[in-house]
Formats: structure tokens, C-alpha cells, sequence
């Protein structure tokens, strides 16, 4: 018999296995100093184009004194227990009133990870005769709560219509014979290319089908809308979500995450999430810095003003010098490059090594075999000349890259890293 430990020996997994070369610098970098435009990476500064601080929010001077002051208050245990049984507080009941009304939904329930949230969630509003509907490109948490589901489950190809309506024909189908319904999962704004989920779209063919929709939004709350309500205030169709998720890791720079829907929707899911059922409550000084945070956001558009600023300047000096941002309808400025992935490492050690511009690399087998990935994550903190300085780097590199520099130097960056 095998021991259970034989297959982790052999094999350290599709991202695992680059560990010797990569890690502390591609993967597991340590990014230092306050959060903000300009961070230190192996102790020289970079600017800092790879952290979802979307609204700027993370270091701002009001947010640390109400964090700190909260800490001291409060300390990091307050409350002890699970909301059901110890955990409860009416500062929590507080930030729950204000994040539904801020999404326009009647009421809404906090989470302590977006993640197993996000799993709890889709578990909750599922039993094993209901359909789950969702795109194949969703994120690792709406995998793994549609992989507890017992009953069945169908992918659409990527925002395509074609195939969301061939797939929520199945499932009308499928439900029907087991006496289920059916909940179609998008995202918001998906985060690696940057594409908004066609929800406008989905939400009119609830005029043919019967379903329910939730909306992963962790990328689109506070970004887009008009008061940065997210990707469905965008798209027209906020009333049409059933059930909107979005995270505190991103613009609220924090951590924890919420779920709103119609208050016996929510009703139904505090006494059935697993996830919060069974674990501690969101300690306070996470609720008493969301408050803040939220109040920020509310009560001026300035930070998504100057955010979409600089999103419009990176991605049109992007766009103008002739760089390939595939459909991006967000923040989340992805760029397209032809390369291996040894090129890639080049490229990026040159780009943070020589022009100081720390950005996300994406290879394969996350993308197609041959490109390369750079995200890029505009933020309210960044500045017109961090800009300039990034879109001068990005024509460097671009230059490198098409006369074979990278080619050349990839076959010594495998050897210098395992150094
Ligand atoms: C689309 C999406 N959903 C959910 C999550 C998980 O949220 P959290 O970081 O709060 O666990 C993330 C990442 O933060 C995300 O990008």
C-alpha cells in the first residue's frame, strides 16, 4: 500500500513545482511598507501595481486611527464565539444595515473570509434537486461551494450568451425532472482579465427561464456604479441580483465580506451558513474599521474619481502605445504579451529589477501556452507620474521582449534563481 505522503514527494503540485525558482520572488514576493503606490520589494522601492487598495483606502492617516483605536478598544478578540451564541454585537447589526443599503437590498449578513463565504453561501441556498449554473472562468470560491453541491451542475463557456442560455435550457430540463430550481453564479467583474459578467444580459433571460442569480461583485463594489454600488448599479440591473456578494479585501482594504438579499432571504441564510454558524464572529476591529471605510466611500466620490482617473490614463496610454488589454471593462488593466514562460520571468525581474514596476504575472497553465499576463491594479493612491514612469517601462520591455533580449537572458534566470 502507498504511503499518503508518496504522490506530495513526487509531485509538488501545477504551481508547486516551479517553487525552487520562483518562490520569494515570483510567487511568495514580500512587498514592505505601508500599503500604498510606492512599496519596498527586496529593499528597493517599487511602485506597486499588484494590490486591490482599488480605493486607496488602506493607509489613509483617518483609517489607521480609527483601526488603531479600535484595536486598542477592542482588542483582536471582541466578540468571542459565533454570532449565534456569543458573537453578536449591535456594531455588527450596524454595519450590516449600512453595507445593504449602500447595495440597495433590504438586509445583509457579514462573512469572515469572502472565500469560505463564498462556499458556505452557495451551500446554503442549494439542496441536491437544484441546479447550479455558473462560468467556467469563475473564481477558486464559487469552485469549491459549487464542489459541495449534491445535485447537479453545468459550466458556460466564458460570458457567453450562447452558451449561458444552451446551459440554463439543460437545467431547466434537469430541474424540472428533479423538482429543483436553479442559480446561475457570475462574477461582477472577473479579476484576472478584467471583463464584467454579462449581467444585464443574464438578468433578461429570467423573462424565459426560472432561475436565481448571484453575483460574486469583490471587484466591482466600490469601484463601478454611480455610487459605486458594483457591477450590477452599472449595468442597470442591481434590483435583478437575488443575492450580491462582495469582499472587504479590495476597496474597503480590509479583511471580512458580506452577502445582501431580501431580508427573508437573509433571514433564511443566517441561520443556515455553516461558515459563520460554526466559526468566530468578525472580530470588531474589522466591523469598526468597515464603518469607517464604508462611511469614506459613502460620503465622497473622490477616491473612485481619482481611481478612474488613473485607470483611464494607464489603460489609454497602454492602448496607445499599441499594448493588447483584451476586453478589460474595469480596473483591472491586464496586459497581453507573446512569450514562454522563461521569458516571462525575464521580462518581469527586468521590469522590477531595472524600472522599478512591481506587477502580477499570469502564465501558463492559468492562460493559453505562448502569453504572458501582466495585471496591473490602478488604485486612488497612484500617481500621474507613476503612470508615465510604468508606461515608459512597459515600451522597454515590449522592445526587449520583440528583439529576443528575454530569449537570451531566460536561459540563465532559472539558474540565477536557484542560487
Ligand atoms: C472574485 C473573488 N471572490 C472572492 C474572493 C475572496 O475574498 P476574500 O479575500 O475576502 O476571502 C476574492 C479574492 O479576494 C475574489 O477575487
Amino acid at each position: 500500500m502507498k504511503d499518503l505522503f508518496d504522490k506530495i514527494y513526487k509531485d509538488k503540485g501545477p504551481l508547486g513545482k516551479w517553487a525552487d525558482v520562483a518562490e520569494g520572488y515570483f510567487v511568495f514576493p514580500k512587498l514592505e511598507g505601508p500599503i500604498s503606490n510606492r512599496m519596498k520589494f527586496n529593499g528597493k522601492e517599487v511602485i506597486t501595481w499588484s494590490v486591490n487598495d482599488y480605493l486607496g483606502l488602506a493607509n489613509d492617516p483617518a483609517v489607521r486611527e480609527v483601526d488603531a483605536q479600535a484595536a486598542a478598544t477592542y482588542g483582536s478578540a471582541y466578540p468571542m464565539g459565533a454570532r449565534m451564541m456569543s458573537g453578536h454585537t449591535d456594531l455588527h447589526e450596524q454595519l450590516e444595515n449600512e453595507l445593504a443599503d449602500f447595495v440597495y437590498k433590504e438586509a445583509a449578513y457579514l462573512l469572515n473570509f469572502g472565500y469560505q463565504g463564498m462556499v458556505s453561501t452557495i451551500d446554503a441556498l442549494v439542496s441536491k434537486n437544484d441546479v447550479i449554473v455558473y462560468d467556467v472562468d469563475a473564481h477558486a470560491c464559487i469552485i469549491d461551494g459549487v464542489r459541495l453541491h449534491m445535485g447537479q451542475r453545468f459550466t458556460y463557456k466564458h460570458n457567453d450568451l450562447e452558451s449561458i442560455e444552451k446551459n440554463l435550457s439543460r437545467a431547466t430540463k434537469m430541474a424540472e425532472k428533479t423538482g429543483g430550481g436553479i442559480l446561475l453564479i457570475s462574477e461582477g467583474v472577473f479579476g484576472m482579465r478584467g471583463e464584467q459578467g454579462k449581467l444585464k444580459e443574464i438578468v433578461a433571460l429570467k423573462k424565459k427561464y426560472n432561475f436565481r442569480l448571484f453575483v460574486d461583485d469583490a471587484h466591482g463594489f466600490g469601484t463601478l456604479g454611480k455610487t459605486g454600488a458594483g457591477a450590477g448599479q452599472e449595468q442597470g440591473v442591481q434590483d435583478d441580483i437575488d443575492v450580491y456578494f462582495a469582499t472587504f479585501a479590495k476597496s474597503l482594504a480590509s479583511t471580512g465580506a458580506f452577502i445582501a438579499a431580501d431580508k427573508e432571504i437573509m433571514d433564511y441564510l443566517k441561520y443556515n451558513l455553516r461558515s459563520q454558524m460554526f466559526a468566530k464572529s468578525l472580530q470588531m476591529q474589522l466591523v469598526v474599521g468597515a464603518l469607517k471605510r464604508l462611511d469614506m466611500m459613502r460620503s465622497s466620490t473622490k477616491y473612485k474619481d481619482k481611481l478612474w482617473e488613473n485607470v483611464h490614463a494607464l489603460q489609454g496610454g497602454l492602448r496607445e502605445r499599441g499594448f493588447d488589454l483584451g476586453t478589460t471593462q474595469s480596473c483591472v488593466t491586464p496586459v497581453y504579451l507573446k512569450g514562454s514562460v522563461p521569458e516571462a520571468m525575464a521580462l518581469v525581474k527586468d521590469l522590477r529589477e531595472n524600472y522599478g514596476v512591481f506587477t502580477s504575472i499570469v502564465v501558463y497553465p492559468v492562460i493559453p501556452k505562448g502569453l504572458i499576463l501582466l495585471r496591473l491594479i490602478p488604485t486612488a493612491s497612484h500617481t500621474m507620474e507613476d503612470i508615465e514612469l510604468t508606461l515608459k517601462a512597459f515600451s522597454g520591455i515590449r522592445e526587449r521582449l520583440e528583439n529576443g533580449t528575454y530569449k537570451r537572458l531566460s536561459a540563465s534566470v532559472a539558474a540565477a534563481f536557484a542560487d
